[in-house]
Formats: structure tokens, C-alpha cells, sequence
């Protein structure tokens, strides 16, 4: 077996040495690529998938150190339906996971990964989760068959060396990954090695492990994000007292100089890249992004919850993405960065629906087919992404690698909804928050499989990504509320961007705009009055946002702000008959939050 370096110079970790030693028997990959994480290292590995024919190197004045890669059609995104939890208890893994019986499981993937990298280089990438060496960070190490899924850990996680060095004799969070594709003596890789018909993402919460094997896209493949970072952590974080959650985290300074810190969780296609990189409208306040995805939040000894980003780069879907809807998204993938499934211009640069106003008369889609305007097909996959370092954010915020991370004010929840639910209302008290949260739901977008329109239920935007039973995971947010004083917890908010008119019409700007939205906020969290209490939680005062030059009427207001009893009624009936699934596992305290809402609603 052919080796870049000794494992034993590379590591002196014995748990670390002996797991890599078992894979490597295991998998049988022809040589062996322990990571340091350096750019000659990124370097050599994209030189390598430019030869093969795997990357397309993008226009170096146009686009410096970027890349375009096409996947196959069949593996573009997350594959819910082959993600597993294997608890012990199928119990464990609640009405919302996959469930299939560890040792069942075990076996299973034995059998795949066996000799599952013949003809392959076992690549081994050692992450962390978080900056290195801070308390809520974690490491991780991936082994895995591709290459590609080395060049975008390296962006998206802190990764190599450094992180060796911190990790000593400690633990890590073992991450295995194939594409599953073997190659026989002389076979010619695919340009996208993948197998569709035996995916499986595997996660063992309770040995804490993951397994992923058949798909090379992001979701299924980079194994510090949803995996690690959401279902393990979620397990960790149940069993440690902390939170791993599915949210952005910004800065929000007011034109005073202060600053608070938000955390916010919205399914997808709601924007949440978008919010999180937010140019403000209102003179005077100031956004910056510490994360767009995935907020991981332990008390300190402030009493308070304090953030990180465990992520180092956004993976964010291209289509939509321009300079006027995110400047700042547009401006971190400016260089640097890895796209995939987008199309392919005359001048070897990158463009998706979206992006500018007019589609450039000829592209080469993601397909690798010649696209006019008039072709009937998209040129960039729905479901297409860039990824991109996050320091090349122009306003990400300087507390990024602060190892303590920042103390959150506020927790936003919210969904799209074209009705019933009011641009912005604040809980009572923290037990009516996690309520909020386990209400979460969001009008399906033409993004997801499933019926346009038709309401999804996502708790706390975590659906695809609690490790665990949701109902225990609502006790778990319970639980947390009671180990600090209530002054230190953060406010409760939950938003609705997306009401629209009789025409059909959004009735709010949006975009930049929610600023204002995000001042009252801010406000509230200083303890300034300019609220009414209403049965789903304190609205604004008809004037308390602020809406100066922004076309709306009073009237407009009312709509965006009034709860309709009716409707509200409707809403309760559909959420206790969506919480009976969770069965004995539903806390008592959101029974009792759903009792005192529907008394509200009746007085
Ligand atoms: C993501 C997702 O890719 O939530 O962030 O699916
Ligand atoms: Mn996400």
C-alpha cells in the first residue's frame, strides 16, 4: 500500500492510527492520501480532476482558482428517503427518521464498503467543526474515495494539519464515505462516480459514526454538515445540554454602535442565505454574517448561549443568487470557489437562473449540452451550488474564530407562508419560543419535490436533520430554558416574509428590507414597549415598524400584521393533529402550550 507520508508520522493518535488501519483493510483503495490541508495540496488534488475531465478550470481573469463540476443527473441532491438513524430503539429515532437496526445496518455496510475502493486513492481528512481549540467546536475525521469531496471540505471545514496538532490523543467523530464505485485493473473512472441504487447515509448516534456511501453531493458526501454537524451534533447537544441547530447566526449593530447577535432557522427556500448576508435598507445599521446554515450554541459562564458557526463556507444554491438579491454571496464567489451544476458560458464562467436579467445567448447547461434562450430546459440544475470560503464574505463578521463564541439575543423562527401567519410576533416567554419552533412550517416551492403550495410541516427547520426522536428533541429545547435565568435566554421571534395580496402579490418588500423588521426586534430585546399582546404572542404597534420610503400603506400594515382568529383556530386543529404522531414522546409543556393558545383563541 502506497502512502503520501507514514501514517504513523502523520498522526500520533493510536485510536486515530488503528480506525484509518481497519478502513483501509476494509475498502482496499489502491494507495493512500493522508491530508495536511494546504493549497498545494487543493491544488494538486483539482489539477488531478482537470486532467481526468471531472472540473472544468473556470476563466482565470473572469473567475480566478474556480472550478465547475457536473455531477451525474441522478445525484444532485440530499437523498431523504436513504438516510438513516440506527438507535438502538427504533423509538429513539421517532416518527420523522428512517430507522433500520444498527447491527442490521453494520453488516450492510460491511458488505458495501468491502473493497469499495479498488483502484481508488483513500483520501483522510482530519476537520473541525467550529474554530479550532474552542470548547463548542468538535473534530471530525472523513475517510474517503473523492477527491472532490477533499477540495470542499477544505473550504467548508477548518481542515488538515492544524487541526491534527489540536486534536493529540482526543477523540474524533469517525465519518466514512464512498462514491461506491470500484474500478477493475485499467477501467476508466466515470466523470462522476456515484451508485444510485445502493445509497445509504448512515448515522449511529449513539456510537456517534457515520457512514455514506453511493453519493458524492454535498449534503450526502461533505460529512461535517448535515451529518455530523446536525444529526450527530443534535445527539451530542441532547445528551451535553447545548444546541445544534438547522440556523444563520448575524450581527446586527443599530446606528448607536450596539450590537446584538441573532440566530435564525427557515426551511428551505426561504432565504436564509439571504437574510443572513443582508444589505440594510435603514440608514445607519450594519449586518454581518457568522453563518448561514448551521448555529452550534453551548451556555458559557455568563449564563448565556453563545454561537458558533461550525461550518468555514457557505454551500449555498446558485439559482436566484445575483448581485441585486445578495451582493455579498455574489461578491464571496468572486474567486476561490468550487460551483456545481450550474451552466457553463462562452467564456469559461458561470451562470444560473437568476443571476443577471438576461441568460447570455449561448451557455453549455449541466447536462454538458449545447443551451440557447429558447431551450425549453434549465441551464442550471435547480438544486445547483457554489461553495465558497467565508472569509471572502465581504461583511462576515470579525468574531468568526472567536473561540467563545457570540452571545445570541434572539432566535428567529419562520416559514413561507402566503397567509395566516403575520410578518413578525414575539413569544411570551421562552416554553412559548420552543412552541414556535416545533410549529414551523413552510408552503412547498417548485425547489422541493412534493405538491406546490401544500404546507410542510418542518420543526425548527430541522426535520431532515434531528438525530434523534423530534418529540424529545422539542423536550430537549424545554429543558434548556431551564438552566439559566430567564433574562439571560434569548427572545423568541418567528417571521413571515411572504404574505401576499388578493392579486397574489407579496405584500412585503423582502430582501434588505427585513431590517426593519430586525430593528423592532432589536428593540424589543432592549425592552422597548411598541407591542400589543394578540393570542400567537406580542405583534407590533400599527407604527412601530419602521417603513419610511417603502411604498406601504397603513392598510398594508394592518394586513401584514393582523391575526385572524378564524384562521388561527384552523391552525391550532392542524398542528395538534400533526403533534399526535410524536405520541407519549410530545412534552407536556407544548400540550400546554397548545392548550393556552387555543384558550387564547377562544376568549
Ligand atoms: C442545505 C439544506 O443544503 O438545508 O443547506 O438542504
Ligand atoms: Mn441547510
Amino acid at each position: 500500500m502506497q502512502f503520501n507520508i507514514p501514517l504513523n508520522q502523520w498522526t500520533k493518535n493510536k485510536s486515530l492510527i488503528t480506525w484509518i488501519e481497519e478502513q483501509i483493510a476494509l475498502c482496499q483503495p489502491d494507495q493512500v492520501h493522508l491530508c495536511d490541508g494546504s493549497l498545494k495540496e487543493y491544488d494538486y488534488l483539482m489539477q488531478g480532476m482537470v486532467e481526468s475531465g471531472m472540473a472544468i478550470a473556470l476563466n482565470e481573469k473572469k473567475r480566478p482558482h474556480s472550478h465547475l463540476f457536473w455531477s451525474d443527473p441522478d445525484d444532485t441532491a440530499r437523498v431523504e428517503e436513504s438516510t438513516f438513524i440506527c438507535s438502538r430503539k427504533k423509538e429513539d429515532a421517532g416518527p420523522t427518521n428512517n430507522w433500520e437496526d444498527p447491527e442490521k445496518m453494520k453488516k450492510k455496510l460491511q458488505e458495501l464498503f468491502s473493497g469499495c475502493m479498488k483502484g481508488r486513492t483513500l483520501y483522510v481528512i482530519p476537520f473541525s467543526m467550529g474554530p479550532i481549540g474552542s470548547e463548542i467546536a468538535h473534530i471530525g475525521v472523513q475517510i474517503t474515495d473523492s477527491p472532490y469531496v477533499v477540495c470542499n471540505m477544505r473550504i467548508m471545514t477548518r481542515m488538515g494539519k492544524k487541526v491534527l496538532d489540536a486534536l493529540q490523543n482526543e477523540t474524533f467523530i469517525p465519518c466514512m464515505h464512498s462514491v461506491g464505485v470500484p474500478l477493475q485493473k485499467g477501467e476508466k473512472d466515470k466523470k462522476w462516480p456515484c451508485n444510485t441504487e445502493n445509497r445509504y447515509i448512515v448515522h449511529f448516534p449513539e456510537e456517534r459514526s457515520i457512514y455514506s456511501y453511493g453519493s458524492g453531493y454535498g449534503g450526502n458526501a461533505l460529512l461535517g454538515k448535515k451529518c455530523f454537524a446536525l444529526r450527530i451534533a443534535s445527539a451530542m447537544a441532547r445528551d451535553e445540554m447545548w444546541l445544534a441547530e438547522h440556523m444563520l447566526i448575524m450581527g446586527i449593530t443599530n446606528p448607536e454602535g450596539k450590537k446584538k447577535y441573532f440566530a435564525a432557522a427557515f426551511p428551505s427556500a426561504c432565504g436564509k442565505t439571504n437574510l443572513a448576508m443582508l444589505t440594510p435598507t435603514l440608514p445607519g445599521w450594519k449586518v454581518e454574517c457568522v453563518g448561514d446554515d448551521i448555529a452550534w450554541m453551548k451556555f458559557s459562564k455568563d449564563g448565556k448561549l453563545h454561537a458558533i458557526n461550525p461550518e468555514f463556507g457557505f454551500f449555498g444554491v446558485a439559482p436566484g443568487t445575483s448581485y441585486k438579491t445578495n451582493p455579498n454571496a455574489m461578491k464571496s464567489i468572486e474567486k476561490n470557489s468550487i460551483f456545481t451544476n450550474v451552466a457553463l458560458t462562452e467564456d469559461q464562467d458561470v451562470w444560473w437562473e437568476g443571476m443577471t436579467e438576461e441568460a447570455p445567448e449561448k451557455l453549455t447547461d449541466w447536462h454538458g449540452n449545447p443551451w440557447t434562450k429558447e431551450s425549453d430546459v434549465k441551464a442550471a440544475h435547480p438544486n445547483s451550488r457554489f461553495t465558497a470560503p467565508i472569509t471572502q464574505c465581504p461583511i462576515v463578521d470579525p468574531a468568526l474564530e472567536d473561540p467563545a463564541g457570540v452571545p445570541i439575543s434572539a432566535i428567529i423562527f419562520g416559514g413561507r407562508r402566503s397567509s395566516v401567519v403575520p410578518l413578525v410576533s414575539q413569544s411570551m416567554n421562552w416554553e412559548h419560543g420552543v412552541f414556535y419552533g416545533a410549529s414551523v412550517s413552510s408552503e412547498m416551492t417548485a425547489a422541493a419535490k412534493g405538491e406546490i403550495g401544500k404546507l410542510r410541516h418542518d420543526p425548527f427547520a430541522m426535520l431532515p436533520f434531528c438525530g434523534y426522536n423530534m418529540g424529545d428533541y422539542f423536550d430537549h429545547w424545554l429543558q434548556i430554558g431551564k438552566k439559566t435565568e430567564a433574562k439571560n435566554l434569548p427572545k423568541i421571534f418567528y417571521v413571515n416574509w411572504f404574505n401576499k395580496d388578493e392579486e397574489g402579490n407579496f405584500i412585503w418588500p423582502g430582501f434588505g428590507d427585513n431590517i426593519r423588521v430586525l430593528k423592532w426586534m432589536f428593540e424589543r430585546c432592549e425592552g422597548l414597549e411598541h407591542a400589543i399582546e394578540s393570542p400567537i404572542g406580542y405583534v407590533p404597534t400599527n407604527d412601530a415598524i419602521d417603513i419610511t420610503d417603502l411604498g406601504l400603506s397603513q392598510d398594508d400594515m394592518q394586513e401584514l400584521l393582523s391575526v385572524d382568529i378564524a384562521s388561527w383556530k384552523k391552525e391550532a386543529k392542524d398542528l395538534e393533529k400533526y403533534f399526535e404522531m410524536f405520541e407519549d414522546h410530545f412534552p407536556k409543556g407544548l400540550q400546554e402550550q397548545l392548550e393556552n393558545l387555543k384558550e387564547r383563541l377562544n376568549k
